[in-house]
């Protein structure tokens, strides 16, 4: 399998319940490293630019309002098969339906408030991670298994 990077954000709830520790934990655990993290109040425009692709749908609003709520936690996870891993180890965007043990199923309150959000596939991932992050401020250490 190859060795991907994807983005993952931990949303407004997930700093206000204090898990970005066991979030991340999770991520290490099954081998996603996190090779650039940055804690960031998005503004509006920055958060209506990312989710752009949602524009249309009847949720944006209160997505865009919710993602600007309080400050988040972008990061950048690398590792094998980082993109379909990262969104196993989230569980489905909506944590009624989300399997136990995942991220969702464990910590998110609603799909408004779900916790995490992770890129959908290999081309989105490279399309949000520069949105964030320059080439620069990834750090890539050689601790892969
Ligand atoms: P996320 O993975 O960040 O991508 C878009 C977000 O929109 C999603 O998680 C949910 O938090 C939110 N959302 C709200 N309603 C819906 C819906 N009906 N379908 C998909 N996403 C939704």
């Amino acid at each position: 399998m190859a060795i991907e990077r994807t983005l993952s954000i931990i949303k407004p709830d997930g700093l206000e319940k204090g898990v970005i520790g066991k979030i991340i934990s999770r991520f290490e655990e099954k081998g996603l490293k996190p090779v650039a993290i940055r804690l960031q109040q998005l503004s509006q425009k920055e958060a209506e630019g990312f989710y752009a692709v949602h524009k249309a749908r009847p949720f944006f609003k209160d997505l865009v309002q919710f993602m600007i709520s309080g400050p988040v936690v972008l990061m950048v996870l690398e590792g094998e098969n980082a993109v379909l891993g990262n969104r196993d180890i989230m569980g489905a965007t909506n944590p009624a339906q989300a399997a136990a043990g995942t991220i969702r199923k464990d910590f998110a309150t609603s799909i408004d408030k779900n916790t995490v959000h992770g890129s959908d596939s290999l081309e989105n991932a490279k399309n949000e991670i520069a949105y964030f992050f320059r080439e620069t401020e990834i750090q890539p250490y050689p601790y892969q298994k």
